[in-house]
């Protein structure tokens, strides 16, 4: 049986999910609380990765460990970093490097030790599904901004997202950020501070991950601002609507 975890940072993402669990129970597991029940018809777990790559590769481990958990999927917020990737777009993530890892000279800057490996990739069929479920979600979200508001664009991408410890808030660490992975060969759109984390538990425990960010902040001087305001009036919608589709889907 596949049990599907759904993870986000924040519960202010998780809001929409939550109210439409069925059967829904509270476990708890290494400090944490989860919701389990399901979510058309399928068995998931609930979750919250909390901050950082230390605490979700803790919540990834004890999911996968502790709770039965076979597959993972992560929706929440991101930082755009890619040339004309704007606020409100979706990015499915391919793969995820971290871009505070350095241990140079002794492995190439962003290289994970002992693993031969700088990028972590999602899993490929799951990943194709996500994408498709986005599309979906965003072009019935646009239709409907549109409809109060004017024609709205916004657009889902796919790539290669970064994930550290800091929450990126200038316009010159986010530019220095890209030129350094940009001279590894890197071509990033997007940064966070989780993704990295459990797609390198997934690879650990060969467990299936997808993961999707909305754009909340462009990681510039704005970030601090338009972050907290994006988490409280978007993100749980955004959330809601793809992995709905993501389910219809499975
Ligand atoms: N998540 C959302 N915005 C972010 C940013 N600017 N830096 C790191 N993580 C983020």
């Amino acid at each position: 049986m596949t049990v599907t975890a759904i993870l986000s940072a924040l519960a202010e993402e998780q809001h929409g999910l939550l109210a439409q669990l069925v059967n829904p129970e509270k476990v708890s597991c290494a400090g944490r609380n989860f919701w389990q029940g399901e979510l058309n018809g399928h068995r998931v777990v609930l979750g919250l990765s909390r901050i950082g790559k230390v605490a979700a590769a803790t919540t990834a481990t004890a999911l996968i460990t502790s709770l039965g958990v076979n597959q993972i999927v992560f929706t929440g917020v991101a930082g755009g970093i890619g040339p004309g990737v704007r606020v409100g777009d979706v990015v499915v993530a391919t793969e995820f490097v971290q871009h505070d890892l350095d241990a140079s000279p002794l492995f190439p800057r962003y290289e994970v030790p002992l693993y031969g490996k700088t990028c972590f990739a999602c899993d490929a069929a799951l990943t194709a599904k996500l994408f498709a479920a986005a599309h979906t979600a965003l072009a019935a979200i646009v239709d409907r901004a549109g409809e109060k508001r004017g024609p709205v664009t916004a657009q889902v991408r796919s790539g290669l997202i970064a994930s550290g410890d800091r929450f990126v808030s200038s316009a010159s660490e986010s530019h220095n950020l890209d030129q350094a992975l940009r001279g590894a060969g890197l071509q990033v759109l997007a940064v966070e501070m989780e993704g990295a984390a459990v797609a390198q538990v997934c690879f650990d425990f060969g467990v299936p991950f997808a993961a999707m960010r909305t754009i909340s902040d462009r990681a510039d001087d704005q970030a601090h601002v338009d972050f907290p305001k994006f988490i409280a009036e978007v993100a749980s919608g955004y959330a809601l609507a793809i992995v709905g589709n993501l389910f219809q889907s499975l």
